[in-house]
This record gives structure tokens, sequence and C-alpha cells, in this order.
């Protein structure tokens, strides 16, 4: 096998077949091949997804197959369900996978079956939670906990305020949530306003607890419940830490008893089935979080045992590839429909574009090949009263995943058919478009006809599944993770480290004693120099 990507017999190929097929509409594919819709989708695990609405032929899926197995997906995706050290970088296991592993299974890291450390740790999270949700968790002054208020930042923020969005339905409605990242101290501000302290658990979830964000906001929050509570024994009653670093937490004040662990071998991107979803437990309950994590594990199951030509995961990846390498597209939209999963496009963010937005090769070079594409989008139908235009008739390429349920948690008459209704004819619409033959039949003046007609051509995949549950949830999520990695693959890329967010850090803790002190000389290029003084006033 040949190292380099863009000189594999694979990608040689699919190079060419690009230039046969990038002139073929879908409309032509449709009529040439009516049975396509059946051929290109694949319904397992109660999901059903249709790719037929994409620019490929039978030939393309058989190449982009082939090039998956040049670059050894199949040994690479059990490289990491076994507990190799496939994150080369950081020299560690990739086992989120084990996080959602059945109790009596073992996964071996360094010779430690770790199954039952994290059963462990989710009985501890299962049985605080169950105190919380009773009301037998009392606070410092003797009161029952009703606000739960989690300090984290990227993965240990996003996994939770998106499940906690997503499972909202599901969730305890005595208590209230809020969620705290941002350093600017307007988050925690507005997160606190209407909250009384004695009723305020903090959750403060990092994995390294050593992040600024999160350690600046779970220092005001101590100082905050300190001030109204006037006794430093509250810290014990209102406090407790997720994380892995046992050192942190106890110098930061909580007591260890009240930390929920986990460990390097879990991404903080890939954490929100860790001890960072306690307050997704306590929301939604134990039991609805084990059928979030069956979600995650059937999907787990699913990706490592099905062949490429019927695995979501890895059609999704390679189709993600077709178009960012072959026809140049840059992003990809993330279109649910359904308002529960509407954190649901920034989680994604992180996860995709943390993960493989990196043009260093796993053999140290760059890349000469495009990667990981630039993820975003909204909930519909709101998005089609706002940049839909741009996917139907802008110059960009835009593939669009479309994600569907067929059941409404809220059924009030009439709304679910006209949603679901606007998601199918989205994805016709991108696909089949309108031709000038066909505006010109409804009497549209000839000098509007270009300005309504629609190109289509427009790739979409559908997901369409039963109803937003946890577990659901959990096989959308872990769906999601598996492409990206498949992507890393064939990439070769590392989709597990994130060195590119260290500079912007190193240099703002350069910058802010230069913000604190105006006599201190600064020494940056111009532009820097200049906001720094601005700032300085
Ligand atoms: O800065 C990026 C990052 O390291 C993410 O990968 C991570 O999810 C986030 O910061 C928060 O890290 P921690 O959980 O250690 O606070």
């Amino acid at each position: 096998m040949n190292n380099r990507l863009t000189e594999s017999t694979a990608w040689k190929a699919l190079e060419m077949h690009f230039r046969e097929l990038r002139d073929l509409s879908l409309r032509t594919m449709f009529v040439q091949d009516p049975g396509r819709s059946e051929r290109f989708s694949v319904k397992d695990q109660g999901i059903l997804f249709d790719y037929s609405k994409h620019r490929i032929t039978d030939q393309t899926l058989s190449l982009l197959f082939q090039l998956a197995g040049e670059r050894g997906l199949a040994e690479k995706i059990e490289a990491m369900f076994s507990g190799e050290k496939i994150n080369i970088t950081e020299n560690r296991a990739v086992l989120h996978t084990a996080l959602r592993a059945p109790k009596g299974s073992a996964i071996m890291v360094d010779g430690h079956n770790v199954v039952p450390d994290i059963h462990e740790v989710l009985e501890k999270m299962a049985g605080f939670s169950n105190q919380i949700r009773s009301g037998a968790w009392k606070g410092y002054t003797g009161k029952p906990i009703r606000n739960i208020v989690n300090i984290g930042i990227g993965g240990s923020d996003l996994g939770p305020v998106m499940a906690y969005e997503a499972l909202k339905f599901y969730t305890q409605r005595n208590l209230t949530f809020r969620f705290v990242s941002n350093i600017d101290g307007s988050d925690f501000t507005e997160a606190v306003h209407d909250l009384q302290a004695e009723e305020t658990l903090f959750i403060v979830a990092s994995k390294t607890f050593t992040t600024l964000e999160t350690m600046t906001n779970a220092r005001t929050a101590r100082s905050w419940l300190l001030e109204k509570l006037q006794n430093g024994q509250a810290v014990a009653r209102h406090f407790v830490a997720l994380s892995t670093n046992e050192k942190e937490v106890s110098e930061f004040g909580i007591d260890t008893r009240n930390m929920f662990g986990f460990w390097d071998w879990v991404g903080g991107r890939y954490s929100m089935d860790s001890a960072i979803g306690l307050s997704t437990m306590i929301a939604i309950g134990p039991d609805n979080f084990y059928s979030m994590l069956e979600g995650f594990h059937r999907m787990d199951e699913h990706f490592r045992h099905t062949p490429f030509e019927r695995n979501i995961p890895v059609i999704m990846g390679l189709l993600g590839i077709w178009y960012i390498d072959f026809f140049g597209a840059m992003t990809q939209a993330i279109l649910p429909y359904d308002n529960y999963l509407k954190r649901f496009p920034a989680y994604l963010q992180q996860l995709t574009m943390e993960s493989n937005g990196k043009y260093v090769t796993l053999d140290g070079e760059r890349a000469d090949y495009n990667t990981g594409a630039v993820y975003w989008g909204e909930p519909g139908t709101n998005g089609q009263h706002s940049f839909y235009q741009l996917i139907h008739q802008g110059t960009s390429l835009i593939p669009c995943d479309f994600i569907g349920f067929r059941t409404s948690l809220n059924p009030l008459p009439l709304h679910q058919d006209y949603l679901v209704a606007n998601m199918i004819a989205q994805g016709e619409a991108l696909a089949f478009g309108k031709s000038a033959d066909e505006v010109k039949k409804e009497n549209v003046p000839d000098s509007l006809v270009p300005h309504k007609v629609f190109e289509g051509n427009r790739p979409s995949s559908t997901f369409f599944m039963e109803k937003l549950t946890p577990e659901y949830l959990g096989k959308l999520v872990a769906m999601y993770e598996h492409a990206v990695y498949t992507q890393g693959v064939v990439w070769g890329i590392n989709p597990f480290d994130q060195m590119g967010v260290e500079l912007g850090k190193v240099l703002a803790m350069k910058i802010i004693p230069e913000l604190q002190d105006v006599q201190k000389a600064v020494s940056h290029d111009g532009s820097t120099n200049n906001l720094i003084r601005y700032y300085r006033g």
C-alpha cells in the first residue's frame, strides 16, 4: 500500500470517475435508475438512512469502499475498539466506545479491564442523581437542591447542554438546569441571577481541571456561594467535580468523595456519556441515561461489525470525502427537523472540526488534499427562513444532513405533518430543482425566469427515525463519532488530539498581565500592541 492518499489506486480512480460524473444530474440519475433509492438506503438500528440523493453511482461507492480498504479502515476500526494507542501524538488509547460497553464485557487498557471501573462510576452517578432527584441530598442549610449549574467548556459543556436540550421532554421538571461555559462574566451572572444559593448545586466539569474558563467560573461560583451562605463548609454540599485529575480537584477544595472520574482515553469531545454526563443523568434519570448508553452501544456494534456496503457511519464518512476532496465542498449543513435538537449542530461542530480540522498527517507531513469540512446548521424549519436561500441558489455546493422523526413528542394538530413535509420537500427541491422550462410554464415574465430557476443537483442525506428517545440520541451521536473516525482514517490524520487550540491559550496568558498593568511594556506586532493599548484606555 502506498501511504500517500493521493497516490493510492482508488484515489486516482476516483479522480477519473469524478471527471465523468461531475456533470451528471440527479434528475437524470433518478430517471435512468428508478431503483436507486432502494439501493442507496440502509434500514438498520431503527434508522432509515436515505443517501440516494447524492451525486454517486454504484461505481462511486465501490471506489470509495476500495479507498477505505486501501487505507486499512477495517483494521483501524478494530484497533480503536480493542484499545490500541491510536492517538499516537498523545500515546493514548481511544475508548469512548468502552463507556457504553455492557457490564460483563472486558476491554483492556495496559493489561487492565476498564469496564468494571466504568460501571462503578455509572453506579455512583446513579446513586447521586437519585439523591438529587428525590430531594434526599440536602444543601448546607438543609434545603433540597432545585438548581443544577454545570460549569464546563468545549466537550465538558457542549455534550451536556446538547443532551439536556435534546432530552428535555424526559427531564424532571421541578429541577432547573443552567450551563455556564464562557469566560465572559455575563454567562455566570445571568445563569445564577434568579437562583437561591442554598438550593443550588454546581457541577464543575473539566477533564483536566486546569481550563482557564472553567476554573475561573468555578472560583466565581464558590465566592458567590460563600458570600450567600457565609460558611466554607457549604462547599462540600454544593460542589461536585467531574474530572480525570484528582489532584487538581482536591486542590480546588472539592472533596474527592464528591468527584466522578473518567480517564485519559476519553477525549473531551467524546465524553458526554462519561461522568461528564452527570447533569444529563440528573435531568433524565439513570434509566433513561442507561438507555442512551444502549443506543450508543448498538451503533458501536453496527459500525464495528457491519460490512461497509451497509455501514451507516462508514458511508457517511466516505460521502463527506467525496464532496470535500473531489467536489471541493468545504461545508456540511446539519439540519435537524426537531426543535429539541437545536444544539446538535453546535455539538457536532466540536466533534467534527476539533477532530478532523488538521493539515498534518500521522507521518508529520502536510496533507496535499482537503480535510475536515466546516459543520454548521440550525433546526428546520427555522433555517428555511434564513440561510436555505444560499443552499438552494448560492454558488457553493453544500451537502445537507436532514434528521427527522415520524412521531412528535408533542403532537399538536397539524404541526408534525407540516414539519415532516417541509423536511422531505427540501431534499426534493435541492436534488431536482426547477428548470427554466418549468418556470416558463407558470407564465413567469422572461426577465424573471433566471431568478426563479433552481438548478438542483444539490446533495443531501436523510436520517429518518421513529421518535427522539434517549436511545436514538445515543445512536445519532455515535453515528457521527464513527463517521468522523472513518474520515480521519482515510485522510491519515489523528482525530483525537487538538493541538491547534493551544497557541491562542498561551498567547492569552501572556496578554492578561499586559492588560492588567498599564505600565507593562508590550512587545507584540503593531496590531496586537495597538489592541492592547486600546483596552488599557
Ligand atoms: O481547548 C479545547 C479543549 O481542550 C477541548 O478539547 C475540551 O473539550 C475543552 O478544551 C475543555 O477541556 P476540559 O474538559 O479539560 O476543561
